[in-house]
């Protein structure tokens, strides 16, 4: 080596690395808990504590470490997890790449505490600037503790780019969260001084899930579904728990947290029409597959990974939130939106998952009936027999709303929202040919269509005639309409149609193809379903949530308001204190 390029020192070449793994305190906390948990331990505790940017320290009582493997693994490149390239495709450990303590080392002083079984003593080794600084023996539990402290001591300029306590602490919270939620079989605890969770060694995913969603989660459907090669199972949330950014979406691959464009354009495809566009779902995603179907190893930081068949999963995430929320019937087959990405139906990959009891749990019920459980606050809205038709209506209130018992507590439905869903659907089911009734009216409805032309005519009538109108053109842009679909009992047509006049207007020309179909049909539907202020006696409320129940996606108009709200019986007791 030689002239201007020389080899950096090895400290220098630790902190770049560490920049990519180490980037902010909850970095750190990733690959410390990642490290426990290949560490096969039972029980993992983390503990933030300290000044800004805070110490750490994560214990736990696994298989621990002898004084050479600890010294070892402080050292750059060194790994217990992989020992070949081959190794690298069938990942079933977080850590592969043997970085991230001597990273951390590099950026902060680090105190090892461990002991293997089979041992008496155990180790402490504490590390400092990426520098050994004592090696020893000292009494200790079965398993390890790391200690990280003073970070970033040695590089002040790193500090200027962390964000605000808060912000910091929320991430170390989320990070905490996004290794505990899938990490079935192991019992986590984290404390910060002021709060403490906790996840029992027993508590299933999808449970611990239910419980970092907290009082959301009454608003959680269940979901599940499999192909060839993943098979997915999780929580989507109703419309009710939407967010302006996507703090809410939570994917786990094989145990693992991670971030992919492909699965978020799936899940805001199929929450599209559910949620207006500026708006994420809360949702949780299980994807289950084999190792080597998956790349974790594309993102320094292990955040984001690439999956082999990632067509498949887009087809398949799609097709399992749209079932759950009752836009796609749950026994339709799935169809990919994406050329070639047809997917095939088969058993899952790996059945022993632990959600595999909740599988058993929900498969041969109708998807509706599976939308709503009984019991307490945390309990995900999941089924109850008989769904809304299972409610006791009680009253009418401001003109506007029902008011029921049920679901084990109290639900208000908003009846315009509600009766525009049924109207919908409806419709939905007469335009793709199930023949609905017609009826002739009385007296005939005379529109007109200013600026049409001959093709936008023949469209008109093309959809009119699908969704079950009669109609007649009569040149010159009008049309007699003389009946109807029979539920449009109160449908105001005049009012529907100037809706239609203008927004064809506001697109300046015609657009091609202007009947956007479900757009128009909720157009209608909004002009021909019970408004706010109508009376309603019970037989009428309770007509409204039998079908209610027929209804698909029912739990929100099209706007995105929710149909309906839950106040469960521990939040009530809770508001009035008898807790
Ligand atoms: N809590 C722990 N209990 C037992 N062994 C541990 C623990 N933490 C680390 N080790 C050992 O130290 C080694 C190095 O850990 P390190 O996190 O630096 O690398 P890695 O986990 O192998 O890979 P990665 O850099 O991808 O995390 C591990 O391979 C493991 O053998
Ligand atoms: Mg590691």
């Amino acid at each position: 080596m030689g002239g201007r390029i020389h080899l950096l020192p090895d400290g220098v070449i630790d902190q770049i690395a560490a920049g990519e793994v180490v980037e902010r305190p909850s970095s750190l906390l990733k690959e410390l808990l990642e490290n426990a948990v290949d560490a096969s331990a039972d029980r993992i505790e983390a503990e933030v504590f300290g000044p800004f940017p805070f110490s750490l320290r994560v214990s736990d009582d696994g298989i621990g470490m002898t004084a050479d493997e600890v010294e070892a693994a402080v050292r750059r490149h060194t790994t217990s997890k992989i020992a070949s390239a081959e190794d690298l495709q069938k990942l079933s450990t977080y850590g592969f790449r043997g970085e991230a303590l001597p990273s951390i080392a590099s950026v902060s002083r680090l105190r090892i505490l461990t002991r293997p079984s089979g041992q008496d003593l155990g180790t402490e080794i504490v590390v400092e600037g990426g520098k050994i600084q004592s090696i020893g023996e000292a009494g200790a539990t079965r398993g390890t503790t790391v200690e990280m402290t003073n970070l970033f001591g040695n590089i002040p300029a790193r500090l200027k780019f962390l964000k605000t306590p808060r912000t910091e602490m929320a991430h170390l919270w989320d990070v905490f969260h996004g290794v505990a939620v899938p990490g079935e079989g192991i019992s986590f605890r984290m404390g910060d001084g002021r709060t403490e969770v906790f996840y029992e060694r027993g508590e299933l995913r999808l449970e611990r899930a239910t419980r970092h969603a907290g009082e959301g989660s009454k608003y959680l459907v269940p979901l599940s579904l499999s192909s060839a090669f993943f098979r997915i199972t999780g929580w989507a949330g109703l419309p009710h728990l939407s967010r302006i950014g996507a703090s809410g979406v939570h994917f786990f691959v094989n145990g693992r947290h991670f971030r992919d464009k492909g699965v978020f354009a799936a899940v805001r495809e199929a929450y599209r029409g559910i949620l207006p566009p500026d708006r994420h779902p809360v949702i949780y995603l299980f994807i289950e597959c084999d190792p080597s179907e998956v790349d974790v190893n594309v993102h320094p930081a292990k955040m984001e990974v690439r999956f082999r068949y990632g067509k498949d999963l887009f087809a398949l995430v799609r097709h399992a939130i749209g079932e759950a929320l009752g836009e796609i019937p749950a026994s339709s087959p799935v169809v990919s939106s994406l050329p070639g990405a047809e997917v095939r139906m088969g058993s899952p990959p790996h059945p022993n998952t632990g959600a595999q009891a909740w599988e058993n749990l929900f498969s041969n019920s109708a998807s509706q009936s599976r939308l709503f459980r009984t019991g307490g606050d945390a309990s995900p809205a999941s089924e109850i027999e008989g769904g809304f038709g299972g409610l006791r209506p009680v009253a009418q209130i401001l003109g506007t709303y029902i008011l029921c018992e049920g679901m084990g507590g109290m639900v208000i439905i908003d009846q315009h929202a509600a009766d525009e869903r049924i109207v919908f659907s409806r419709l939905k089911d007469s335009y793709l040919g199930k023949n609905a009734p017609v009826q002739r009216w009385l007296v005939p409805q005379v529109v007109s269509l200013p600026g049409a032309g001959r093709r936008e005519r023949a469209e008109v009538e093309r959809f009119l005639s699908a969704v079950g109108f009669l109609c007649e053109s009569f040149g010159d842009n009008t049309f007699k309409i003389s009946g109807g679909p029979a539920i449009l009992e109160r449908f105001d047509l005049p009012r529907w149609w100037e809706d239609l006049g203008d927004f064809l207007l506001s697109q300046g020309a015609l657009p091609k193809g202007i009947f956007d179909a479900d757009r128009e049909l909720w157009r209608i539907a909004c002009h021909a379903s019970l408004r706010a202020g109508m009376p309603l006696e019970k037989e009428g409320m309770r007509a409204l949530l039998s079908d209610l129940d027929r209804a698909f996606a029912s739990h929100s108009c099209p706007h995105g308001r929710p149909v309906w709200v839950k106040i469960s019986a521990a939040e009530m007791k809770r508001m009035f204190g008898r807790t």
